[in-house]
């Protein structure tokens, strides 16, 4: 009998930026096959190594490793110019993109999307959801109403314009006459599409057949969410979420993976929470304490440069995310940020219009409206020592592995696999 596959997915827990670049990083050595399943260029992955520091968006964190195949997969939105930036700047740092493959059912993301995102995001007001403006819910509309340009289309330019054509006219409806954007006329597009598809024609291929390959030959093969299970279309906080499926069945979706194979789920959560954008977050620390961790922790967004919003654990919010990814693993980062704080919380109870809440909230006006609730049983000693420099758990001071433990208790059944003490690949405690 053969070997068989193993597939794992890496699931952001929380509102994104946990870390999952590192995680994947470090995962993918032995791994035959990453494959970024949904989103765009709205995720920003960073990545240190012995290659460098990077930032990638659409890329798999697995190009690092030569011989893996990266894949972006069929349920990504993805921005030609951006794709084409990345590769390029990977290659300049001497990464090889030669076993890049970009799907052919992936939709991409055209000017015109951008111009929309922030259109509609100016029209929102006061409810703006705080998107990347990078064209991201649009791109996904036009999949949905099935007005989306796939990327084989970049091996066909001629092909390509007359369809945007079509497309173009429909939606250049939105504007009077004399004052229709470039971004909607089809002449702004045609030196791009040549471009375009010159430089990506070679990178466009069948990642189901490749994927198939890989499964009959028993290869293992990473799947790397992007953003983070509570921003979810369907099970994330709506509409303050992105407009993919972020959690685990998301993954196996636009990977294309079938759910029969799937072998391990790792949930990666920060040691503490951030969120980018609008949205009730109910442990948010608007205080002092709050920029002491924003500014230990760098905590700007990988794309936009956005403060992020810093809060305390929120156990109600990792229990969801639990019930909806099944982990089987949690990969803990950021656990050395928190050193030198007197006192930490883990948020178990919310308080709603002098209510309790033991579940989290899926409507974000009872969200926003939630106060955490932090009983003695919530509060936890701190601990003053750097851990850059541990290795294993029994070297963490005691007040951490307190911590750590009342965390992975809220993952019934599932193991604190990883606990992540700095940026870089090795700085990783193996549990
Ligand atoms: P992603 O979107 O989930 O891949 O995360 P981002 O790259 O947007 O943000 C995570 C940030 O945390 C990056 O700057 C990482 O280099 C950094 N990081 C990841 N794990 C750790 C860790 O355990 N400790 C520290 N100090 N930084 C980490
Ligand atoms: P990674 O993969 C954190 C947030 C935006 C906004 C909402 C909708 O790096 O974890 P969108 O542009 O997707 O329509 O914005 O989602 N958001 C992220 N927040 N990390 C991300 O990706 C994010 N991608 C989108 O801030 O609140
Ligand atoms: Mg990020």
């Amino acid at each position: 009998m053969g070997k068989s596959p193993q597939v794992i997915a890496v699931v952001g827990g929380q509102w994104g930026d946990e870390g999952k670049g590192k995680i994947v990083d470090y995962l993918a050595s032995d791994c035959q096959v990453v494959v970024r399943a949904q989103g765009g260029d709205n995720a920003g992955h960073t990545v240190i190594n012995s290659q460098g520091t990077f930032k990638l968006h659409l890329i798999p964190s697995g190009i690092f490793n030569s011989k893996t195949t990266n894949i972006i997969g069929p349920g990504t939105v993805v921005n030609p110019n951006s794709l084409i930036s990345e590769i390029d700047s990977l290659n300049q740092s001497k990464i090889s993109t030669k076993k890049l493959i970009l799907s052919e059912k992936s939709h991409l993301i055209l000017d015109f999307h951008i111009y929309l995102d922030s259109m509609q995001e100016r029209l929102r007001g006061q409810n703006k959801i705080g998107t990347t403006q990078k064209g991201i819910g649009p791109a996904y509309t036009s999949k949905v109403k099935r007005m989306g340009l796939r990327a084989y289309l970049l091996k066909n330019p001629d092909r390509f314009l007359t369809l945007l054509k079509q497309i173009l006219a429909q939606e250049a409806l939105y504007f009077s006459k004399n004052n229709i954007p470039n971004e909607f006329k089809v002449e702004y597009y045609e030196e791009k599409i040549k471009n375009w598809s010159k430089i990506l024609s070679n990178f466009i291929g069948d990642s189901d057949l490749e994927i198939g390959d890989h499964l009959d030959k028993g290869s293992k093969i990473l799947i790397e969410g992007a953003q983070g299970a509570l921003l979810d279309l369907d099970h994330g906080t709506y509409p303050y979420a992105t407009s993919s499926n972020t959690s685990v069945n998301g993954l196996l979706n636009g990977s294309g993976i079938p759910a029969g194979y799937l072998t391990k789920v790792v949930g990666v959560f920060k040691a503490y929470q951030t969120r980018v954008g609008e949205g009730g977050m109910p442990t948010e620390l608007k205080n002092k304490l709050g920029e002491q961790i924003r500014v230990k922790g760098q905590e700007f967004g990988t794309t936009t440069g956005r403060p992020r919003r810093v809060g305390y654990f929120d156990s109600l919010a990792a229990s969801y995310s639990h019930l909806i990814n099944k982990y089987t693993d949690i990969a803990l980062t950021r656990l050395d940020i928190l050193s030198g704080i007197k006192e930490l919380n883990i948020c178990s109870k919310y308080s709603v219009s002098g209510k309790d809440r033991i579940h989290f909230p899926i409507d974000d006006q009872i969200l926003s409206q939630a106060e955490p609730f932090y009983i003695q049983k919530d509060t936890f000693s701190g601990w003053e020592e750097d851990l850059s420099m541990v290795r294993s758990f029994k070297d963490l001071p005691k007040q951490a592995q307190d911590y750590c433990q009342a965390i992975s208790k809220i993952f019934k059944g599932a193991k604190l696999s990883l606990i992540g003490v700095g940026p870089q690949r090795d700085s990783l405690i193996v549990v």
